[in-house]
């Protein structure tokens, strides 16, 4: 009986011991909590491609749209924590625990972090035919025109959300919103004149910038973006303190084993040093994040102080959780 219990002890110990070693011996699943076509989206698929390479598996996008980010996000938290399963977010974990009532995971304590991916300014557009030429025109005519105006977001908890309640702020108006599964389709009725205009990452507009089919008014950073030389920052448009930078990071279950993250995290360090994905984001107007910040560490650091600025951001301009 004793000698029973003992190998089924050390029996119990040696298999989750074998599927870490074994990991990865099937496709792993990345979830992006936004439509097909958008910046998350782009940015996932840029590196899931040299990400495969490394783990020696495919790596398979599933888009789970929705909330804002925060349904997919919900289902990765309670996911099989065995490192098939990988949430690709962004800055919107760290606002979201702010702007809902009520979060069916708590960022900080349901997940361990594989680490940051890249850091993407916004940028300010407009439909293409859309009266305004600048950025201060913008404002001019946000003001005059408050119940016509549309703004287009993906939702309470994506970035375009959060950086049009700042231009809101800014400008001290209230726009209509029109929210969508993500900026990929905003993007679509952007295009098509649809909607008048929205805050969305360059990786999703600075080719339709450059191609002529929207209007950008401003890039919401300190600086001019080297894939976008010629649009004015948020300051020289007269809206100094209009600046959003949209991180982004991986994340597993929080009981996934730390070797089968450390494995996604080589898997990760290795696709931001990948060629294509570096000449890629480039064009985009971002960057791969150094190798010190594709860390759990460094990852966890920025989400905590994250969601410590954003909540005391939104209290201080009364932005209540719905
Ligand atoms: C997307 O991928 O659609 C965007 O990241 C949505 C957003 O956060 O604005």
């Amino acid at each position: 009986m004793i000698r029973l219990s003992i190998a089924v002890a050390v029996l119990s110990v040696a298999v989750p011991a074998f599927a870490q070693d074994d990991f990865p011996n099937r496709p792993v699943t990345i979830v992006v909590p936004f439509a097909a076509g958008g910046p998350t989206d782009t940015v996932t698929r840029l590196i899931g491609e040299p990400m495969s390479k490394v783990l020696g598996q495919q790596i398979v996008v599933q888009n789970t749209a929705g909330a804002g980010g925060t349904l997919a996000a919900g289902e990765v938290a309670v996911a099989e924590p065995d490192g098939y399963t990988v949430l690709m977010h962004h800055i919107g974990m760290s606002t979201a625990p702010s702007l809902y009532a009520s979060l069916p995971y708590k960022p900080l304590e349901d997940f361990k972090m594989i680490g940051l991916v890249t850091e993407v300014p916004m940028t300010i557009v407009g439909r293409k035919d859309f009266e305004p030429n600048t950025l201060q025109e913008l404002v001019d005519y946000v003001k005059a025109n408050t119940d016509t105006v549309t703004y287009a977001n993906a939702g309470v908890g994506a970035a375009s959300q959060l950086c049009g309640l700042l231009f809101m702020e800014a400008t001290g108006t209230k726009l209509t919103e029109v929210p969508y599964q993500g900026t990929g389709p905003a993007m679509t009725d952007l295009v098509g004149g649809q909607v008048d205009f929205m805050c969305d990452q360059t990786t999703n507009t600075a080719e339709q910038i450059k191609g002529g089919t929207i209007k950008g008014y401003a890039i919401t950073a300190p600086e001019r973006n080297p894939a976008l030389p010629d649009l004015p920052t948020t300051a020289e448009g007269g809206l100094p303190d209009l600046n959003v930078t949209v991180w982004h990071g991986l994340y597993v279950p929080k009981d996934t084993p730390d070797a089968v993250v450390q494995k996604l995290n080589e898997a990760l360090k290795a696709a931001l040093k990948d060629p294509i994905v570096v000449e890629r984001f480039a064009e985009l107007g971002t960057t791969p994040v150094a190798d010190d910040l594709a860390t759990p560490a460094a990852h966890s650091e920025r989400l905590q102080s994250q969601i410590d600025l954003w909540k005391k951001v939104f209290e201080a301009a009364g932005v209540q959780p719905q």
